[in-house]
């Protein structure tokens, strides 16, 4: 637990509630028109006017209220010293390829660490309206509505959710094996494009749990906060502790939770998926 009192970890998530709105209303503008559309690297992993003025909104936000704090934004990169008590983690839009398609599967997100305790998260699709919101031990809500989790206990009755990197056709790790073997154990797995939207539904009860590799911590920090909030569990794919920088997450309701990991660990690797 950071040792912040109530109070003043309830006025940072209204700051950090503002900013996400600051940056929804940039999201919201360019919905549905042409965009000046970018290759950042990778082929698919694209970027947008719209990534950068979001951010920009976001940003100022954060900076007029806390000038002093550190932030690590997806575009701008990090600002301020390791050592920072407070470190803010965004991602202006989540979701990119989604959003360059108008398939509205796309948000915003803002975290804040505090002493290293993901102590705050935000995810906001303005597209559909629906925002999210937790503070570490005020619980998690979507447009103010207290949420929760799912009870769903047996991978035979769960709707899951996964994705796969822009590194995907340059590595065998690209989550193709693991995607068919699920879905052969499950309802179903779905591939939302958002990763923060992706552990918003499932703090939310709409899916049952997610995993997927190679993320990067803005995708992952807002989204944590509020499945921690709503009850769910996060770890490693082996159960054991989770790392924001080490790319991987098996998120769950926590009833699936050790049934979806054993899943991740036992998935077969024989089949041919390679596509060369
Ligand atoms: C991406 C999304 C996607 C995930 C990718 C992320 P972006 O973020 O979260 O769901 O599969 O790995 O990079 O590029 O749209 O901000
Ligand atoms: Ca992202
Ligand atoms: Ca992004």
């Amino acid at each position: 637990m950071s040792n912040l009192p109530t109070e003043q970890i309830s006025k940072l998530l209204d700051i950090a509630i503002l900013a996400a709105r600051a940056g929804g209303v940039v999201l919201d503008s360019y919905w549905g028109k042409q965009l000046k559309i970018r290759e950042k690297g990778r082929a698919g992993d694209l970027i947008t006017e719209v990534d950068q003025k979001a951010e920009e909104e976001i940003l100022k936000v954060i900076k007029r209220h806390y000038p002093d704090h550190a932030i690590l934004a997806e575009e701008s990169g990090i600002m301020g010293t390791p050592d920072n008590q407070y470190l803010w983690v965004i991602d202006p839009l989540d979701g990119t390829t989604n959003y360059a398609h108008s398939y509205p599967q796309a948000a915003l997100s803002v975290g804040l660490i505090v002493s290293g305790i993901p102590t705050v998260g935000v995810v906001y699709n303005p597209m559909l309206k629906e925002l999210w919101s937790a503070a570490q031990g005020l619980g998690a809500t979507l447009n103010n509505i207290p949420i929760q989790v799912s009870t769903t206990d047996k991978l035979g009755n769960s709707l899951l959710v996964t994705g796969f990197a822009y590194d995907r056709r340059e590595t065998e790790d690209n989550n193709y094996s693991e995607f068919c073997y699920l879905t052969h154990l499950t309802q179903g797995v779905r591939r939302g494009g958002s990763a923060s939207l992706d552990l918003c539904h499932v703090a939310t009860g709409r899916l049952d749990g997610y995993w997927e590799r190679g993320l990067k911590p803005w995708d992952l920090l807002g989204g944590i906060v509020i499945l921690k909030e709503a009850g769910g569990k996060i770890s490693a794919y082996d159960g054991s502790e989770f790392d924001l920088y080490s790319g991987r997450i098996l998120a769950t309701n926590g009833y699936l939770h050790s049934a979806l990991s054993q899943a991740l660990l036992n998935t077969p690797h024989g089949a041919d998926l390679s596509f060369k």
